[in-house]
């Protein structure tokens, strides 16, 4: 988490974006596959950045509570309409409103769907369009393999 928040704090320059994380000291080990974790987390932050309005806020949260890890990455963009929000997980899904506008592929959150899955976690989301999106990730303490 600390390597997140050196390069949230480089792509934010890169960007007018400002990147917040928040990640309480002592927090344990996440049992996890570090790389590809890592690339999850990644396409969240990219995504809180692109998507994001000028000069807009991303915040990004570690937690531990109740035998699980909460991690979430809130921004200050676009949102995701109600009819998008089942969709966006999917692969090569792009919504409407960007489709033209913002470079993607559409790939990025079903990496981190597929790479939260394999640690048997969870992703959400919730997003009031036109105010921002938040992304939820759980993952559990424990991995049982
Ligand atoms: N933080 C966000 N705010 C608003 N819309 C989002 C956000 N994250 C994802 N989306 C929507 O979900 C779609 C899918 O996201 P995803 O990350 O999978 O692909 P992408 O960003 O378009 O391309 P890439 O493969 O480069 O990540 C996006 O095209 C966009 O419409
Ligand atoms: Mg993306």
């Amino acid at each position: 988490m600390t390597e997140l928040s050196e390069n949230a704090a480089l792509a934010a320059q890169e960007t007018g974006v400002t990147v917040e994380v928040e990640v309480p000291a002592g927090l344990p080990p996440l049992p996890a596959d570090r790389a590809l974790l890592w690339r999850a987390f990644e396409h969240l932050l990219a995504n809180g950045i692109k998507y994001n309005k000028p000069g807009g806020r991303l915040r990004v949260c570690a937690a531990q509570e109740a035998g699980r890890f909460v991690f979430t990455f809130a921004d200050e963009g676009i949102g995701i309409s109600p009819q998008d929000r089942p969709n966006i997980f999917t692969r090569f899904f792009r919504s409407a409103a960007v489709r033209d506008s913002i470079p993607g592929s559409g790939l990025g959150l079903s990496l981190v769907k597929a790479v939260v899955e394999r640690h048997d976690g969870t992703v959400g989301v919730e997003s009031e369009p036109g105010r921002g999106a938040t992304f939820l990730v759980e993952l559990p303490e424990a991995r049982p393999r």
